[in-house]
């Protein structure tokens, strides 16, 4: 094992500006969580809390969770700065804590946000925290209290693959897998709302509050005259008595969840840990430097070494092939004693870098270790003497290993991850187990000056073209919204915001972000890679 050494000099006033600069994208990291955590309008939670005598959702999920047990949210900003009006966190709280000692995704709605109905991005968050819940086969217990689809957004919502159907289809899926799922109603719960907890496995209601029917009050005398009150169309005594479409009765809130602990209790046996897991070692140097190494200026590349450095146990790193294709450094390291398979970008992707990070997947599939790409790359080369060289061949090669791999993948943007480079770093589309960034992290098809600089001079030829030249004023001033739009597009909490991540986490939690996600993955069954054809 050798050691990776530090250059990182803590006194050097680059250090200390870059440090102060990140210690405010942390500071707002946490202030949009706060935003997030807070839920709906002061109005509606005081509804929520002293007129009807409910927890507020974030307080359930306290209840529900073992003491002292982490929470590991997906999307915890999902839906900020939409344009349809969606709140941050998109109505619905989603995420990863263990119950009765066993790790469950759970899932609630959160009343407190028009109703807890469904927003384009509700749907999307809730479908993802299900494809999470099946890669992991995590039970998943969901907390309801909604008012089904959020009318007015109906594209968003009802007709296609990924929205509010696709619940459903993902229910399903998981009964059919034998995965556990658990739902408590614990309020008005509409239309979907009814649906959801009407395909889990078991299901509790709160008396004199969870309501559950495919039609309210309302909309059953609109439709066929009936007058009828919430009790006698969607209570707890009936579905529990009459109907079957609830299992459990609980007097309030705190009661209903002990019995999901309970419930919970009887899952059967919890999968055990496939991969050996040493001993935690902490890294050799602060991780809290990692604040002062990303520098402030993002056109001066940062020292990925001295990152890795700070995030491995022990500042381990077995290199694989160090001295070739040095712009993208792989190796093995720990994480809390969990192996891992490490592709981290130096620089611009060159065939040699493709084909070593091809060669690195290969070996960590053959041995079942998990790899995580840490992205920070400008893209792949560009220029005669790469395309001569096969860059192409050798970036589909290095995709086609990547996006063939079945071990369990993570992403991490930690710098500018542009263009193919962002892809091929196992990005969205290529499903890594989970997609994290840090408030550093940026992503798009290509920088914002690339982007401006490019439409410029498309812009320009045409004006050429038509006998018209512009001066350098009129041309900055066609650049600037394309700029602007970019830089806006390619920020962490935009991809957050679209659930293109799943997270942006502070560079400090990362070791334990990474290590609950590697005990979750090496509780399921191993999948055999079957790679597709690499062009050679
Ligand atoms: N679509 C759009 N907006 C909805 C909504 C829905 N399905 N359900 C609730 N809202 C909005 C309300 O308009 C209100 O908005 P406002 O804060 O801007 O005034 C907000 O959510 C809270 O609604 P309110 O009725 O005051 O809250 P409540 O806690 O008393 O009742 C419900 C919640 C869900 C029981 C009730 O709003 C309701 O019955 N909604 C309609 C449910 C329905 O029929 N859904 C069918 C979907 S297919």
């Amino acid at each position: 094992m050798s050691i990776i050494p530090s250059n990182v000099n803590g006194q050097a006033s680059s250090f200390i500006h870059n440090k102060e600069h990140y210690l405010t994208l942390v500071k707002d990291l946490q202030a949009r969580r706060k935003r997030a955590h807070l839920g709906g309008p002061e109005k509606a939670r005081l509804r929520h809390t002293e007129s009807r005598g409910q927890i507020l959702p974030r307080e359930r999920i306290r209840l529900l969770l073992d003491v002292g047990s982490p929470f590991f949210e997906l999307g915890e900003l999902a839906g900020d700065n939409l344009a349809d009006g969606t709140h941050i966190g998109a109505s619905l709280i989603t995420g990863v804590g263990l119950v009765n000692n066993r790790q469950c995704m759970i899932i609630v709605n959160d009343a407190t946000v028009k109703g807890g109905s469904y927003y384009p991005m509700t749907c999307k968050k809730h479908v993802r925290a299900q494809r999470f819940a099946i890669q992991h086969r995590l039970p998943c217990i969901t907390m309801v209290q909604s008012g089904g689809a959020y009318l007015p957004e109906q594209e968003g919502i009802f007709p296609d693959e990924g929205m509010f159907g696709s619940i459903f289809v993902h229910q399903v899926d998981m009964s059919a897998q034998g995965i556990p799922q658990i739902a408590i109603v614990m309020g008005s719960s509409t239309a979907g709302g009814a649906y959801i907890p009407a395909l889990c496995d078991e299901v509790v209601i709160v008396r004199g509050k969870g309501f559950m029917y495919l039609g309210g009050p309302q909309l059953v005398e609109a439709a066929t005259g009936e007058k009828v009150g919430h009790e006698e169309l969607g209570g707890a005594e009936m579905h529990t008595r009459d109907s079957g479409v609830a299992d459990y009765i609980a007097e309030d809130d705190a009661h209903g969840l002990s019995i999901v602990r309970d419930i919970a209790a009887n899952f059967g046996t919890a999968p055990t840990q496939r991969w050996d897991v040493a001993s935690s070692v902490d890294p050799l140097y602060p991780i809290d430097d990692i604040y002062g190494i990303i520098n402030q200026d993002t056109k001066i590349p940062t020292a990925n070494r001295d990152i890795l450095a700070r995030l491995v146990d022990g500042s381990h790193f077995d290199e694989f092939k160090a001295n070739y294709g040095d712009t993208l450094i792989c190796g093995f390291a720990k994480i809390h004693g969990f192996e891992v398979g490490i592709l981290m970008n130096d620089g611009v992707m060159f065939s040699e870098s493709a084909k070593k990070g091809t060669h690195f997947i290969n070996l960590c599939c053959q041995r079942d270790i998990p790899l995580l790409f840490m992205a920070d790359v400008p893209g792949f080369m560009v220029g005669e003497e790469a395309e001569r060289g096969g860059i192409a061949k050798d970036g589909a090669k290095f995709i086609t290993a990547m996006s063939s791999a079945k071990v369990p993948k993570y992403t991490l943007i930690i710098g500018g991850s542009y263009g193919a480079g962002y892809l091929a770093m196992c990005g969205r589309p290529f499903n890594p187990n989970a997609m994290l960034a840090w408030p550093s992290g940026r992503s798009g098809i290509m920088g914002a000056e690339q982007v401006a600089n490019t439409l410029a001079t498309v812009r320009e030829d045409i004006l050429t073209r038509e006998g018209k030249t512009w001066n350098d004023d009129e041309r900055e001033t066609f650049k600037a919204p394309h700029r602007k739009r970019f830089e806006d597009s390619e920020n962490a909490y935009n991809f957050a915001s679209n659930l293109w991540y799943d997270a942006v986490i502070d560079p400090c939690e990362t070791r334990e972000v990474l290590a609950l996600l590697l005990d979750l993955a090496g509780r399921c069954p191993k999948i055999d890679t079957q790679f597709g054809v690499f062009r050679q």
